[in-house]
């Protein structure tokens, strides 16, 4: 079995302290917002895996799709002797670039679930003798460092997960990206395209009610953490195409007049029927628009890949 170390560089009770601040911050404002990041409890996280299975969400089948077709022309392109992973998860669609690249040395999953980092690092160190699999427990949207590994480097930030961040958002974590790479290293990046606004909504929306589930499990998350008593069932899932910012939100709306409490925070908060609380901002890209974005962080766009059906592109973008 080959070496395979953790590092935790998220203090222990960093995260009860930024879910504390989340949530006293966006219960306060007008209009209410709650940050996504708060949905992958480990329910949560189950929950999202069967939103990858459901026949309207089609990002995971679509990206997937890339990366088995693309991996050989991406390590051909960028033959990486450390591969970083932002958001791991699993590392399920990881493999294909994992097979693909031939001189790979390291491999550093990075995500705040150390369950998910244990689990799919211990399989990914006994399955592949030689890879050394370093990974991190860390919140990527803050400051990473990361281990001393050979480079080229190659990060990795798949899912389109990047499309959660808001655009002012998205220029800082690219610019932090890019802090962590030296010239000729690159960033393979997926992003859900913009397209028929009905395929989306329905993407975020779906009938057998999962992406409902997973929206509302927000509200047990803060529940469980901070003693709210937030009841899931008074509020509606909603999701909704803003074409102006090309993005999906979704939103729990209030279905009547209540008050909810927040021991923790010795918060009470009212709702008006009606009222909608936003718990995700999901961006749509287009090719020009993620180019710009890349190269005002200094990250050239060198490569352009998507499914056949266009629905979502992965991007490889060099450290100029
Ligand atoms: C994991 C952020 C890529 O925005 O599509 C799925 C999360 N939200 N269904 C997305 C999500 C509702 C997903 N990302």
């Amino acid at each position: 079995m080959s070496p395979f170390h953790v590092t935790r560089t998220l203090p222990e009770d960093a995260m009860a302290a930024a879910l504390r601040a989340d949530v006293l911050h966006g219960l306060t404002t007008d209009p209410k917002t709650l940050p996504p990041k708060w949905f992958y409890d480990a329910h949560g996280s189950d929950l999202f895996e069967r939103i990858t299975e459901l026949p309207e969400y089609y990002p995971t089948r679509a990206e997937r799709e890339i990366l088995a077709g693309r991996a050989h022309e991406i390590a051909a392109a960028l033959p990486a002797r450390t591969l970083v992973e932002l958001g791991s998860g699993s590392s399920e669609k990881t493999r294909y670039l994992l097979d693909a690249l031939s001189g790979l040395h390291s491999y550093v999953p990075v995500d705040v679930s150390e369950s998910a980092l244990e689990h799919a690092g211990q399989a990914l160190a006994a399955e592949r003798p030689g890879l050394n699999v370093h990974a991190l427990i860390a919140d990527f949207t803050a400051g990473l460092a990361l281990p001393d590994t050979p480079g080229p480097r190659l990060l990795a930030f798949l899912g389109g997960t990047i499309g959660n961040l808001l655009p002012d958002e998205r220029a800082g974590f690219l610019a932090g990206v890019r802090a962590l790479l030296s010239p000729g290293d690159a960033l393979l990046l997926g992003t859900d395209l913009v397209k028929d606004e009905a395929v989306l909504v329905r993407a975020y929306d779906d009938a057998a009610g999962v992406t409902a589930a997973f929206d509302k499990n927000v509200l047990t998350v803060v529940n469980r953490e901070l003693g709210a008593d937030f009841d899931p069932d008074a509020f509606d899932h909603v999701a909704l195409w803003d074409a102006d910012h090309e993005w999906i939100e979704m939103r729990l709306r209030s279905r009547t007049a209540q008050t909810v409490k927040v021991p923790a925070l010795d918060l009470a908060v009212h709702f008006t029927a009606g009222e909608e609380l936003r718990t995700e901002v999901s961006a749509k890209f287009r090719r020009e628009g993620v180019k710009a974005e890349l190269a005002a962080a200094s990250l050239d766009l060198t490569h352009w890949w998507t499914d056949t059906d266009n629905r979502f592109a992965l991007s490889l973008s060099v450290a100029r």
